[in-house]
């Protein structure tokens, strides 16, 4: 089996995750189906059906519906359909406690508020210049080591990893094994066994940590919910530590990479930035919008009957309200398949919506306007190292990017 993608878990058709007309247009099916409507029954290889909506408007109702819940294990019936080890997880209370992202209100509400209290504007503005720091040793790092590089291995991936561990608290000395660990757990070559293991491991490190910070409290986010919630278990702590590698270092990688892959291929808007780096805090929201990296979600179940857009989706379906679809949904966003670096601030929902909208998203967004700030600042002539088409997509990944990016500079 490979790794334990969505699209593996929903046996979705894979016409889902194709990009036929290139690395940044939408799947054709999607757009197909956007242009028949904002809400459809999509048939699943041997399963029920799924509920696709593609509407931004519809979508953001969704969303912010109580009647549709995150748990999407919650219902006897889909939990039956899971793979025996993804299933022993999924009712592990263990394995589950602190993963707020997949809880519902009151449950979901004490976590989210706990946390709000440790992503304040305080400590965000004191990572700021260690993000700064982050960078800059990585781009050091690649000029001294001359071109070629990929810009996945080099870069992407490291520096939000390591911007958790600024976050988490994770002494230096630990900082390889994690990373490490971090990255092999978002490979593709990793089976569900061994993502399994891998998965046991991280939780034995994080553990460490948890009780390092409850022994001697420092100043980063652990220690501050050690000390804002005194009642929270070892098993929450670590929880809440792997649901911030998890959510926080695939996600910001691939818009690094796949950012950089999309303004290496219109060079107009690259040479726009280049000359106003000013415009980098509306390029970022643009490139969120235009690479819709989460293009598998996002997933819900109804717990009731709900009706919209004149569909009556049973209790118990699965709901997939698609981030791509939304995001270009001509409705919200003029030429919406065009990457315009000076486009209006829009209501994009590559951070979703509702209860559960990104968390990180202050600190992702400092990640990216100091991450391509500098790679172009830093590295004249930017330019891919083999042809576009050469370049391995992450169609067959829960978060779209790119595996690998070889890039090439003037040194
Ligand atoms: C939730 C996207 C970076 C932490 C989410 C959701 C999206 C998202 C779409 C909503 C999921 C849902 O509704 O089911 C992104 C993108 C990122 C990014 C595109 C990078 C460009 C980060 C970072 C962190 C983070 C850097 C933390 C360090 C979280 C957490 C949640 C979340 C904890 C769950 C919030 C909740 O359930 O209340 N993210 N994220 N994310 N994100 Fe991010």
């Amino acid at each position: 089996d490979a790794a334990p993608t969505n699209q593996a878990l929903l046996r979705l058709p894979p016409e889902f995750t194709a990009r036929e007309q290139g690395p940044f247009a939408l799947p054709e099916v999607l757009v197909r189906l956007a242009g028949q409507g904002p809400v459809h029954q999509v048939a699943m290889r041997g399963d029920d059906p799924l509920w696709l909506v593609t509407g931004h408007e519809e979508g953001r109702a969704l969303l912010t519906d109580p009647r549709l819940s995150s748990d999407r294990f919650r219902s006897p019936r889909l939990l039956a359909r899971l793979p025996e080890p993804m299933r022993a997880q999924v009712l592990d209370p263990r394995a589950r406690a602190g993963g707020f992202i997949t809880m519902d209100p009151p449950h979901h509400t004490r976590y989210r508020k706990l946390l709000t209290g440790q992503f304040t504007v305080r400590r965000m503005r004191q990572l700021v210049p260690r993000v700064e720091q982050i960078v800059t040793e990585h781009i050091d790092a690649m000029i001294a080591a001359g071109p070629p590089a990929d810009l996945v291995r080099a870069f992407a991936l490291p520096v939000p990893s390591l911007v958790i561990c600024e976050l988490l608290g994770v002494d230096y000395a630990d900082r390889g094994e994690f990373q490490e660990r971090s990255a092999r757990l978002l490979s593709l070559t990793t089976t569900v066994e061994e993502f399994g293991r891998l998965r046991d491991e991280l939780r034995a490190f994080m553990g460490g940590l948890v009780r390092r910070k409850r022994a001697e409290p420092t100043d980063d986010l652990l220690s501050g919910l050690v000390q804002a919630d005194p009642t929270l278990t070892d098993d929450e702590l670590i929880g809440i530590a792997n649901l911030l590698l998890i959510a926080g270092h695939e996600t910001t990688a691939n818009m690094l990479a796949l950012g950089t892959f999309a303004l290496l291929q219109r060079p107009e808007e690259l040479a726009r930035l280049r000359a106003d780096p000013t415009l980098v805090d509306g390029a970022v929201e643009e490139l969120l919008r235009h690479l819709s990296i989460i293009h598998l979600g996002l997933f819900r179940v109804t717990t009731e009957e709900v009706e919209v857009a004149g569909h009556v989706i049973p209790a118990d379906s699965s709901v997939m309200i698609s981030v791509p679809a939304a995001n270009h949904d001509p409705r919200v966003f003029d030429r919406p398949d065009t990457l315009d670096v000076t486009r209006p601030r829009g209501p994009h929902m590559s951070f979703g919506h509702g209860v559960h909208q990104c968390l990180g998203q202050q600190l992702a967004r400092v990640e990216m306007t100091v991450g391509f700030t500098e790679l172009l600042r830093r590295l004249p002539g930017l330019r891919l190292a083999v042809e576009p088409g050469e370049v391995p997509l992450r169609t067959d990944m829960l978060i779209y990017g790119v595996h690998e990016l070889p890039v090439a500079w003037d040194a």
